[in-house]
């Protein structure tokens, strides 16, 4: 039976709370231990749907995988190059990931495709073009990948034509066991990137260059295990701040790193917010009612976040005046501003453009979260809002968010997760 969340809003927000690792770190970290002929304890692994796929799909390859709270062992000792059935594919999109780390050990892998998604469609031309440049022939039949490089693959030199994430994590993990040096042009620069090249090379790889344009992986024969941190979550911290701004609250977060939400805290500011930055903690103050913000357009890192386009949209939807946001990234990011109209905002979209002018308050309504990034700006509106607000489907926010209700309550939250009972499911089929 699925759940839901019921807020009853307007509580300002005030108080401390640390920040969980990083799920874009922590994903592709786990499926790189494929790669590691030994035992890898990755640590501050967040406890989420999306890291439990993950392990599905290790334990699945043969890894043997135990947890321990927020501690991932991982042994790769054993893997084995099993074909990934859809089923494991479908539960996370993300999946894709696994392609460079079976083949950069294995010489062959065999998977299905991830598919669209609810935030469009998530092609992964650019991951098979760079296998094939490492000599891999790619077979795509009814949805199913095949590569191959018996004679192993070959350092090589690669261009994305787009700084995409999941391709330059795939060329890295391909790249690590490849014989001779690889380089790598146009590569994404996330925190991420340099998190996994950070494991990588902690487990013995030579990565050279990554969170840069450029990144140069020279080959290794094997992998040994080893220990790394996850860092912590950048799009996590930076949706609380929004939390607290939304609610005219006072937060402090503890365990990040600052820089890494340096592209949100200018848009805080703008805001109205007072944010106060230390060596691992952001305070944030907010004003009584937010000012809209100047453009806000998405790009790949240093820009600003895609995944922070729907938080920082219920933000603006009550501030003071108009707020245009440009979705550069993805095509069909904008599934929640129907949701957030539901509950008053004003919000006109036209293509990838996002007109939103401010009203002084939502009032909770029963809405539907349709993504992860969505799901959360509907619990952001929520906590802002005047009465009870109720999300259904929630599922997709268990993926990238730990203990939402715990940590909202802790900082003052009126929230619950909510079975739902079966009239309700019955009430909403009517509405629907
Ligand atoms: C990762 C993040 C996701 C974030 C996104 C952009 C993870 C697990 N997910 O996703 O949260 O929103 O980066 O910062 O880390 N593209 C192609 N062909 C490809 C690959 C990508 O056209 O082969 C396009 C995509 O459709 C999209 C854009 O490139 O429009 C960016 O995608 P990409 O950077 O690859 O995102 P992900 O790695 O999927």
């Amino acid at each position: 039976m699925s759940a839901k969340f019921v807020i009853n809003g307007q509580n300002r927000l005030v108080g401390e709370i640390p920040v969980q690792g990083a799920k874009n770190s922590a994903l592709p970290i786990l499926a790189a231990t494929v790669l590691v002929d030994g035992c890898c304890e990755i640590r501050d692994c967040p406890d989420l749907t999306d890291v439990q796929a993950t392990v599905n799909i290790l334990r699945h390859l043969g890894c043997r995988v135990r947890r321990e709270e927020h501690c991932c062992f991982v042994d790769g000792s054993g893997a084995v190059d099993n074909p990934i059935p859809e089923r494991l594919m479908h539960e996370m999109r993300s999946s894709i990931i696994f392609l460079g780390a079976i083949l950069g050990r294995f010489g062959k892998a065999e998977m299905f495709a991830p598919g669209g998604c609810e935030i469009g469609l998530r092609p992964i031309d650019l991951h098979l073009d760079a296998m094939r440049k490492f000599g891999a022939e790619v077979l795509e039949e009814h949805g199913k990948i095949v590569c191959e490089c018996p004679k192993g693959l070959k350092g090589t030199q690669i261009t994305l034509s787009f700084p995409s994430v999941g391709a330059t994590e795939n060329i890295m993990l391909a790249a690590c066991r490849a014989e001779g040096t690889t380089t790598l042009f146009n590569a994404a620069r996330e925190p991420e990137i340099s998190d996994l090249a950070d494991f990588l090379n902690a487990a013995g790889a030579r990565i050279q260059g990554a969170g840069c344009g450029e990144i140069t992986i020279e080959g290794v024969r094997r992998l040994h295990g080893c220990a790394h941190t996850v860092i912590p979550d950048r799009i996590v911290a930076a949706g609380y701040l929004a939390a607290a701004a939304m609610t005219g609250g006072c937060i402090r977060l503890t365990d990040i790193i600052p820089a890494h939400i340096g592209p949100v805290l200018p848009i805080l500011r703008d805001a109205g917010c007072e944010v106060e930055i230390h060596a691992r903690d952001v305070t944030l103050r907010a004003p009584k009612r937010l000012l809209a913000v100047k453009n806000i357009r998405t790009m790949p890192y240093p820009g600003f976040p895609t995944d922070m386009q729907a938080p920082i949209m219920a933000m603006t939807a009550v501030a003071r005046g108009t707020t245009v946001i440009v979705e550069t990234i993805f095509e069909s990011r904008y599934k929640h501003v129907p949701e957030l109209a539901r509950m008053g905002a004003n919000i006109r979209v036209e293509g990838r453009t996002a007109v939103v002018q401010g009203v002084p308050t939502l009032t909770g309504a029963r809405v539907t979260a349709p993504d992860l990034r969505g799901g959360f700006s509907l619990v952001l509106a929520g906590l802002a809002a005047r009465g009870i607000t109720e999300i259904s489907d929630i599922r997709h926010m268990e993926r990238g968010y730990e203990d939402i209700c715990k940590t909202l309550s802790a900082l003052g939250a009126d929230i619950q997760r909510v079975k739902d009972s079966e009239r309700d499911e019955e009430s909403r089929g009517a509405f629907a």
